[in-house]
């Protein structure tokens, strides 16, 4: 079968890529227009092509040229936050790029298409968060990712396709961008000790999340694509144990500093919240545990262990702010982004 695989070289992507190699027995496509992800990330026994999911005319070309069956569609601007401040890209690098994608692959005999959506639709409603709750966006990436999920099922009605959305909350993991400051947490603050700089949290760091490492989310996920159980469900995928930022902070700073000496000057400090930040999100996994038995494998802890081991592989990175800019610079701007304390 012939599968595409849209954000190939991105984090997720390039191991949902991998999977479907080492599975055998299918042509693998991927895409990416390298914005947010590595070229170093493709799987080079896959057919990969630079590609920006923007450029309606030419996605079409080429979707009528390798005419996919089945779509994992992973491309996106995934930066939660930043996009109360970028609202147009993250309408078209979301949603007009995946409509794009979308409706050309029906054209030309789609079978299946696996939604990457995210836990941020459920936005500040009571955690754990269930797949029956209605999505109540808190900010433009999630109104974006509510958009897919119904322009997927209404499309799918009347044109007669199957579709699965998942909804992701907090992957983490190698191969993740260190150098982007607007998103990734855990790699933010592993990128700032590498840089032998303190890193800020938002608010009194009492958020609560759920962090997912990417190996007890990529198998799952894979495998929706391939499950017909699945097919017209939307599913969460991830661990239920939640943590506050504060309590990610020390992980990673045990991490750095085993014998708990950390330098003062490399102490976390404190700015306020980002507008719309949701202080409780996490998931219930009922679904994926009894749909996909998942299972969670890794800790925090050695999750973390396991990206810093990787990062200092890679070595400190610069990180790379928005060349255009933002495209509303407010007062309201995070002062990390606005001063670029990272
Ligand atoms: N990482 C998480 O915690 C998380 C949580 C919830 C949902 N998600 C979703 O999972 C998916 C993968 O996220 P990720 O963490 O791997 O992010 P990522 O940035 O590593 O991957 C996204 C990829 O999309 C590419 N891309 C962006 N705009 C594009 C365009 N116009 N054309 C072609 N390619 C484009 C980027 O270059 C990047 O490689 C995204 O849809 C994201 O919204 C991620």
């Amino acid at each position: 079968m012939k599968i595409l695989v849209t954000g190939a070289a991105g984090f997720m992507g390039s191991y949902v890529v991998d999977t479907l190699i080492a599975r055998g027995g299918h042509e693998v496509y991927g895409v990416d227009d390298l914005s947010g992800g590595y070229e170093s990330n493709v799987n080079p026994a896959s057919h990969f092509t630079k590609l920006d999911l923007r450029q309606k005319k030419e996605v079409e070309q080429y979707i009528a040229n390798v005419r996919p069956e089945l779509v994992y569609h992973l491309a996106a601007d995934a930066t939660e936050g930043r996009s109360q401040f970028t609202p147009i890209s993250a309408t078209e690098r979301n949603y007009l790029a995946y409509l794009y994608t979308l409706v050309p692959s029906i054209k030309y005999g789609l079978k299946k298409v696996v939604v990457t959506s995210s836990m941020s639709i459920y936005g500040a409603q009571k955690s754990p968060f269930t797949e029956d709750m209605k999505p109540m966006a808190e900010d433009i990436y999630a109104i974006a990712k509510a958009a897919m999920e119904e322009s997927t099922k209404i499309l799918a009605k009347v044109h007669g396709f199957n579709y699965v959305v998942v909804r992701p909350h907090n992957v983490y993991g190698p191969r993740q961008n260190l150098s982007d400051p607007y998103r990734n947490v855990i790699g933010i603050f592993i990128n700032c000790l590498m840089n032998n700089k303190n890193f800020y949290i938002y608010g009194d760091g009492n958020q609560k999340r759920a962090f997912t490492y990417i190996d007890d989310f990529n198998p799952y996920f894979v495998e929706t694509g391939f499950s017909d159980k699945v097919n017209g469900e939307i599913i969460n995928i991830g661990p239920t144990q939640e943590y506050t930022i504060n309590e990610l902070a020390e992980v990673v700073l045990q991490t750095f500093f085993p014998d708990g000496n950390i330098p003062i000057a490399l102490k976390p400090k404190y700015l306020p919240l980002r507008p719309q930040e949701v202080m409780e999100a996490y998931c219930s996994n009922d679904k994926a545990v009894s749909m996909l038995g998942y299972k969670t494998s890794t800790s925090l802890k050695d999750g973390v262990a396991k990206m810093v081991t990787w990062a200092k592989t890679m070595g400190p990175q610069p990180f790379h702010y928005l060349e255009e800019g933002l495209e509303l610079e407010t007062s309201e701007v995070p002062a990390t982004w606005k001063n670029k304390l990272l």
